[in-house]
C-alpha cells in the first residue's frame, strides 16, 4: 500500500477531506511546521502519527528541509501531499520527491501564484476563480497542473466568501487527484504528467466552465 505524508501549517480542512476519503493509500504521518496547527488535532483524532518540525529551530531552509526529509524517510513515505503548508521548499527537497509530491493552490493557475489569491481576484475583477492541484517542482506554484475546479465570482463576494466556496471545491478535487496518484492512474515520467497512460496536455476540469 502507498504510504502518504501530509504536510500542514494550519487548519487542515484539506487534510480532513483526505482522511475522510478513505484513499487506497494510507496516511502514515502528518508533519507540521507549527505546533499549534489544528491539523495536528485532526490527525490525532484519526490515529495518524504526527510530527512538529519548526522552521524556527533551524538556521537555514536547507537544514529545515533536510530534517523534514529525514522524518519522511522514517515514515517510509511514497507520496507527499502539501495541504496548506506555508513554507517555501528548497530545490533539493523538491527534487527528492519529484513526481511524488502534490500541492493544492487556491487559484486557477497559472493565474495568481503566491498568497492572497482571493483578494487579488476581486481587485482584478475576474469573473472566474477556483483551485488547482499540481505536481510540485522547484519553482513556486509552477509544477504541472493536474486538475482544476472553478466558481463564478458574484458581485457581493468578499475574500472570505470566495475562500469558503473555493475550499468546498478543494475538498472534492484534492482527494480525487491524491487517489489517482495512489492507484497509479496519475504518473510522472521525465518531467511530464501522465493520466491513464496518456500524456496529460491540459489540467482535468472538474466542472463545466
Ligand atoms: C487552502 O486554501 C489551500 O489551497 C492552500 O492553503 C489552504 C489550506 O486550507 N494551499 P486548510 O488548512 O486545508 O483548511
Amino acid at each position: 500500500m502507498i504510504k502518504i505524508a501530509v504536510l500542514v501549517s494550519g487548519n487542515g480542512s484539506n487534510l480532513q477531506a483526505l482522511i475522510d476519503a478513505n484513499l487506497s493509500g494510507q496516511i502514515v504521518g502528518v508533519l507540521s511546521n507549527k505546533a499549534d496547527a489544528y491539523a495536528l488535532e485532526r490527525a490525532q483524532k484519526a490515529n495518524i502519527a504526527t510530527a512538529v518540525i519548526s522552521h524556527k529551530d533551524f538556521p537555514t531552509r536547507e537544514v529545515f528541509d533536510e530534517a523534514m526529509h529525514q522524518q519522511l524517510l522514517a515514515w517510509q513515505v511514497d507520496v507527499v501531499i502539501l495541504a496548506g503548508f506555508m513554507r517555501i521548499l528548497t530545490p533539493t527537497f523538491v527534487n527528492q520527491w519529484q513526481g511524488k509530491m502534490l500541492n493544492i493552490h487556491p487559484s486557477l493557475l497559472p493565474a495568481y501564484k503566491g498568497v492572497n489569491t482571493h483578494q487579488r481576484v476581486l481587485n482584478t475583477g475576474d469573473r472566474l476563480h477556483g483551485c488547482t492541484v499540481h505536481f510540485v517542482t522547484a519553482e513556486l506554484d509552477s509544477g504541472q497542473s493536474i486538475a482544476q475546479s472553478a466558481i463564478s465570482v458574484k458581485e457581493h463576494d468578499t475574500a472570505a466568501s470566495l475562500a469558503d466556496r473555493v475550499h468546498t471545491l478543494e475538498h472534492f478535487i484534492y482527494p480525487q487527484v491524491a487517489e489517482w496518484l495512489c492507484n497509479g492512474q496519475l504518473t510522472w515520467k521525465n518531467g511530464q504528467a501522465y493520466f491513464r497512460d496518456q500524456i496529460l496536455k491540459h489540467p482535468i476540469r472538474f466542472a463545466n466552465w
